[in-house]
């Protein structure tokens, strides 16, 4: 069960870089690495078909981990800029461009330090699953993705729903935590295994904020970009957590859902012009 801890962001941002330091190598044994080599569409069919054609287009990748689906979007012909707040990551992203052949550019940067280190504007802004539960705060955030933007270009996230981190976490349908945003995040600091590898607890703690539908719509709509689509979805054709199981119809959601819920959500933006 998460606690609420009021600490300063910095301190909260050291927390989640060492924890992210700390899963780098057991994410680059369990997240499939082999298969993306092998040459497997590693990214999920949804978002590819909202996203659309991105050849030859520029693309910032941000809160990337350590670039496998950065290099996919490569293989798809985007001119890839990935960025992550682990060193970690970002040294696994960049040996893993080379020994894919599948050519980027890396930087490991706070999202909200990214104007001072990183300049240019891009075509696409994209970012997705486990991501927002890291950020502080969302009128920032969508202020950095209008800077990067091109006028025209375009922003895309999928993430889990905002309902999905009411639930327990512990496979169960009971409601447990807020809905609504706090200032100060939560700490999780008990036992629980790694998301990709359950024989993995990891050692650091981490600090993770809720964001409801309406923080996540006015943020982008504040920093000054127009909405094309919010959508939310029950399953999908593919299995973006590992918990997912394949129901009837093939398709993959959470198991033993009391009635149907909004578990992954879709939003596409532009940056008038
Ligand atoms: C769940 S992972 C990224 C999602 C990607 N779909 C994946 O599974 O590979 C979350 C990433 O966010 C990064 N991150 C967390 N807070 C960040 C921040 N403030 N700025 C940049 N990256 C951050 C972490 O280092 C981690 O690599």
């Amino acid at each position: 069960m998460a606690k609420t801890e009021k600490i300063p962001y910095d301190q909260a941002r050291e927390g989640n870089r060492a924890l992210w330091d700390e899963i780098t190598p057991v994410h680059l044994r369990s997240y499939g690495v082999e298969r993306f080599l092998a040459g497997e569409q590693w990214l999920p069919a949804q978002i590819l078909r909202e996203v659309g054609d991105v050849e030859g287009k520029t693309l910032l990748h941000l809160q990337c981990h350590f670039g496998l689906d950065s290099l996919a979007w490569v293989r798809q012909g985007a001119l890839l800029t990935g960025v992550d707040l682990s060193p970690a990551s970002i040294k696994a992203a960049q040996s893993l461009s080379q020994k894919a052949n599948l050519p980027a550019t890396f930087i490991c940067s706070d999202v909200y330090d990214l104007p001072q280190n990183l300049e240019g504007q891009f075509d696409i802004v994209f970012t997705s699953i486990g991501v927002l539960c890291w950020l502080k705060d969302l009128d920032a955030w969508a202020r950095v993705i209008a800077h990067f933007l091109k006028p025209g270009g375009v922003f895309y996230i999928m993430d889990g729903h905002p309902l999905l981190y009411t639930f327990d976490d512990e496979g169960g349908w009971r409601f447990e935590l807020s809905y609504f945003h706090q200032e100060a995040p939560y700490l999780w600091d008990d036992d629980s295994p790694d998301y990709m590898d359950s024989s993995y607890v990891p050692q650091s703690p981490s600090y993770e904020w809720q964001w409801t539908v309406s923080d996540i719509i006015n943020a982008v709509l504040k920093a000054g970009l127009r909405l094309e689509f919010f959508n939310e979805f029950e399953a999908l054709t593919d299995q973006i957590y590992p918990e997912m199981v394949q129901r009837a119809d093939g398709l993959y959601t959470f198991p033993n859902m009391p009635v149907p819920l909004p578990v992954v959500f879709s939003l596409r933006a532009h940056k008038p012009g």
